[in-house]
């Protein structure tokens, strides 16, 4: 999986990036991030991509063109490159919004099955111009019912969750785990933890040895 970050502040992402999970899937080459910054390809020579909104009100807007530029400039050149065992591309572009369709598990699922290519396109400010979404046939994502103060989290959230969807990026033994157990209360060492004069122990039935009891207890915790 390809993920494209249209955003203008691409070191947001770095530190997320560069390390655990998402760091050894890209090392493997399971997964690839690129970013684009819209004030590289700013015609006015003050690099401005916000203007204010027609009509009035609040705030400023990302204007269309930059962004529009980059998403051909994307989808261009990466239907020149080749990659092993595909022979055609699948590109998907995402415009994350907090008024957009809820991002969920499933979606997670079917984004990485379908498509080699996502784009996202982050947006700061109030919003971003609408002949962004006309042009690019973009689908609008949010991750929740909160307001962030742009889209870059978001566009991480995302980039995590599918990732972990994609072959090779999960061992064989975590994929399973996660689809086989349903419980999210475990424990580890030590058995009995003491805090402030009381004694934490673990639950007696993870300790029998019993497989079937504890695939029923974590049934129902
Ligand atoms: Cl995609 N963007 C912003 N700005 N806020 C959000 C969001 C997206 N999803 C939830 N809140």
């Amino acid at each position: 999986m390809h993920f494209h970050i249209i955003s203008i502040f691409p070191k947001l992402f770095d530190s997320y990036l560069s390390d655990s999970i998402l760091k050894r899937a890209q090392d493997a080459g399971h997964i690839q991030f690129s970013f684009y910054d819209p004030r590289s390809v700013t015609q006015n020579k003050h690099k401005k991509v916000d203007d204010i909104p027609y009509g009035g009100g609040p705030g400023m807007v990302m204007m269309a063109e930059p962004i529009i530029t980059l998403w051909e400039e994307i989808t261009k050149k990466t239907l020149k490159e080749k990659i092993p065992f595909t022979k055609k591309r699948h590109f998907k572009t995402i415009l994350l919004s907090p008024g957009g369709n809820t991002f969920r598990t499933d979606m997670a699922k079917s984004l990485a099955q379908d498509y080699t290519d996502i784009i996202f396109i982050c947006g700061r400010y109030e919003g971003i111009d609408a002949r962004v979404a006309e042009i690019t046939g973009a689908e609008l994502v949010s991750i929740g019912n909160y307001v962030l103060t742009g889209g870059e989290l978001a566009a991480m959230v995302m980039s995590d969750s599918i990732a972990r969807q994609c072959n090779g990026v999960l061992g064989k033994r975590e994929s399973l785990e996660e689809e086989r157990i349903s419980s999210h209360e475990m424990y580890t060492r030590p058995e009995h933890l003491k805090h402030r004069g009381r004694v934490y122990s673990v639950p007696e039935v993870l300790l029998s040895g019993n497989h079937k009891k504890i695939d029923e207890w974590r049934e129902t915790h």
